[in-house]
């Protein structure tokens, strides 16, 4: 079995030092365009410091009218280039690569972030008021994720995620529910993750072999599509389309509950997929050495932290130091993230969106 402390190759070749990766973390800390402030520089160097050979920045958009959350980070205009650069400079001064999220709300960006711009997504939906993309938007839309991911480039990052969990526009594209347009954009499981496909091929054209692309999905046990879920990924590694996929499961204990696979850890029906160059991490309640070193046993290359990081910024390198350590669990007091030098945003954030701080 792998142990936490190995290195890691990537498809491009960039070595990860060790099996601790970043999960992308919203801390709403960006300025109100989009751009880096001295609050996520801060946030970005103390997590650096933490022993992670990977970091995942926090879901950012690649259009304005993707936004999602108040202080999201931007990497839609040449004017977040300067910020996004100080970040990827900061991962490299501690030894590890950095990796910029990709992230278009759709349905779910937030109207009054978004002013007079529509909310949009692959098909109208009457929940939201979304309505559907144009044909010429979508491909506009896909053109605009290449065009953040040379951006991110251009900054110094070392590749991006692309944000295909949560329901955000990505995800709601490859779902029969959300997409159910009549172009070649939906129809059947080929045509539906058409554009995650068009994307990936649009990056690895534009950003060439060195700079890796990872894919995050969100997997449920109780999604009734998880076998075309499976189908797609195991087509993704057979033909090594992407450098990661980062795979977000509740816990490691999550199992399916519908259909032929019902019963089964949802986990190990990803991990034990034939795969070729492309790494496969897990994201999901990784707060404990045991439950990180877990992940690995269960065929997993290497952990997503995310919870564990918001509590612990040093959670790689308190694990290395101590085989019985575990986070302690939220909700926790103010006074905890405060002292850790976590933001009066971001603590906000934690209480009113997370359950994160203890109430008063
Ligand atoms: C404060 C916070 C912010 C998050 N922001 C993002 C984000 O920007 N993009 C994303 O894909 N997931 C985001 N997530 C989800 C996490 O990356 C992770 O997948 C999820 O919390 C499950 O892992 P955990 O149980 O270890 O927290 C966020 C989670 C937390 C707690």
């Amino acid at each position: 079995m792998p142990l936490l402390t190995d290195p890691l190759t990537l498809g491009t070749g960039s070595i990860l030092q060790n099996r601790f990766a970043l999960a992308p973390l919203t801390n709403q800390q960006s300025n109100d365009d989009g751009t880096a402030s001295e609050h996520d520089l801060h946030w970005f160097e103390q997590l650096a410091a933490g022993g992670y050979s990977i970091l995942t920045t926090a879901a950012a958009n690649v259009q304005p009218n993707g936004k999602s959350f108040a202080g999201q980070l931007g990497v839609y205009d040449d004017r977040h280039i300067p910020g996004l650069s100080a970040m990827a400079e900061i991962a490299h001064r501690h030894g590890a690569l950095a990796s910029v999220q990709l992230h278009h709300g759709g349905a779910f960006a937030r109207q009054d972030l978004i002013g007079s711009e529509a909310l949009v997504g692959p098909s109208d939906d009457e929940d939201t008021g979304a309505r559907a993309l144009t044909l010429p938007e979508v491909e506009q839309l896909r053109d605009d994720f290449i065009a953040a991911a040379t951006r991110a480039q251009r900054a110094g990052f070392d590749g991006v995620e692309l944000h295909g969990a949560f329901g955000f526009i990505l995800a709601a594209f490859l779902l029969p529910e959300t997409n159910r347009r009549t172009d070649h954009y939906g129809g059947n499981p080929e045509g539906r993750s058409r554009l995650l496909r068009e994307i990936i091929e649009g990056i690895r054209a534009g950003c060439g072999p060195d700079f890796h692309i990872g894919l995050r999905l969100a997997l449920s046990g109780q999604n009734p599509h998880l076998p075309e879920v499976r189908d797609m990924v195991a087509g993704f590694l057979e033909r090594d389309l992407v450098d990661y996929l980062d795979l977000v499961v509740r816990s490691l204990d999550t199992r399916v509950e519908v259909g032929i696979h019902s019963g089964e850890l949802l986990v190990d029906l990803f991990t034990d997929l034939t795969r070729g160059s492309t790494l496969v991490g897990v994201s999901g309640d990784i707060m404990s050495a045991a439950g990180a070193q877990r992940a690995l046993d269960h065929g997993s290359d290497f952990v997503f932290v995310a919870s564990g990081a918001v509590v612990h910024h040093d959670f790689p390198q308190r694990v290395l130091a101590d085989q019985a350590y575990e986070t302690p669990r939220p909700p926790l007091p103010a006074s905890f993230f405060r002292d850790q030098g976590r933001s009066p945003a971001f603590i906000d954030y934690l209480e009113e969106s997370l359950g994160f701080v203890e109430a008063h």
